[in-house]
């Protein structure tokens, strides 16, 4: 397992692969490959749920994904997603969530957002617990950001983010997710942080990339962004098999003398 040293001494270009998974049968399998860290991401809301965003994710939601997550990871450096508004109730509320998410199996919280979250952040880090930051396009904000679009786009936005990028990095957070924003301002962060960045759409540069596993997968055939690379039709195996096995049920196939007591 990487520890938060060995996470944190990663800059250079492409150094740390990060997959999000919600459930012990995944984790079973990233614990067996080279992957370096696994965020249980909220993204769970839409990937396991089926909800068209990231709110309706609850911390319940996450602590039993991130429960799962940990009974199979064997000793990879997992990351729990903070979800919508838990960190903004109150600072008791706060810490109770991440409570429960590091008792959970957690090793790391992850925070969206800000220079409006570091105090959060700051008392987090503080009470022991590591904080992965997260900026540019936030899903949790995503109607004020007015949909899934690309960040930073004019100077004034790009100069935002690069502040607040500085300023998570203050608080404390050992590495920063950078979500949809152009290649030169990722690039621009990587080289002005000391923390390690971890992009996804936000070009070759960052210190690592992070993708959602079934996308890795190609599980939803209707999700192509620019951003992803599928390294497999999981989509189309996984029916081809099902469509297998009722075919095989219908002909009397299944089971046969060999599988039958
Ligand atoms: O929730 C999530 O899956 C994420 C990643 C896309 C970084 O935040």
């Amino acid at each position: 397992m990487k520890n938060i040293q060995e996470i944190t001494k990663n800059k250079s270009k492409g150094s740390l692969s990060m997959v999000t998974c919600y459930d012990y049968s995944f984790a079973k399998i990233i614990a067996k490959t080279e992957i370096d860290m696994v965020l249980v991401g909220d993204s769970a809301a839409m990937v396991m749920h089926g909800y068209k965003n990231t709110i309706p994710a609850t911390i319940e939601m996450m602590r039993v994904h991130v429960n799962a997550v940990s009974n199979g990871l064997e000793g990879k450096f997992l990351i729990a997603d903070m979800p919508f508004l838990e960190h903004r109730k109150s600072k008791k509320k706060t810490m109770d969530s991440v409570d429960l998410l590091m008792k959970a199996g957690a090793n790391a919280i992850k925070i969206e957002g800000g220079s409006k979250h570091t105090k959060t952040i700051q008392y987090i880090v503080d009470s022991g617990v590591p904080v992965m930051g997260h900026l540019g396009l936030t899903p949790q904000s995503v109607h004020s950001l007015g949909g899934w679009k690309l960040q930073g786009r004019t100077n004034e936005k790009a100069k935002q983010i690069l502040d607040d990028a500085h300023k998570v990095q203050q608080a404390g957070a050992f590495s920063l997710v950078l979500e949809m924003i152009p290649a030169s301002l990722s690039t621009q962060i990587t080289k002005e942080l000391n923390i390690p960045t971890i992009g996804i759409g936000a070009g070759p540069e960052t210190s690592g990339q992070v993708l959602v596993l079934q996308d890795i997968l190609g599980m939803n055939n209707n999700f192509n962004p620019t951003f992803l690379r599928k390294y497999m039709d999981s989509f189309s195996l996984i029916k081809n098999c099902l469509n297998q096995f009722n075919q095989d049920v219908k002909k009397g196939d299944f089971p046969n003398e060999k599988e039958s007591f």
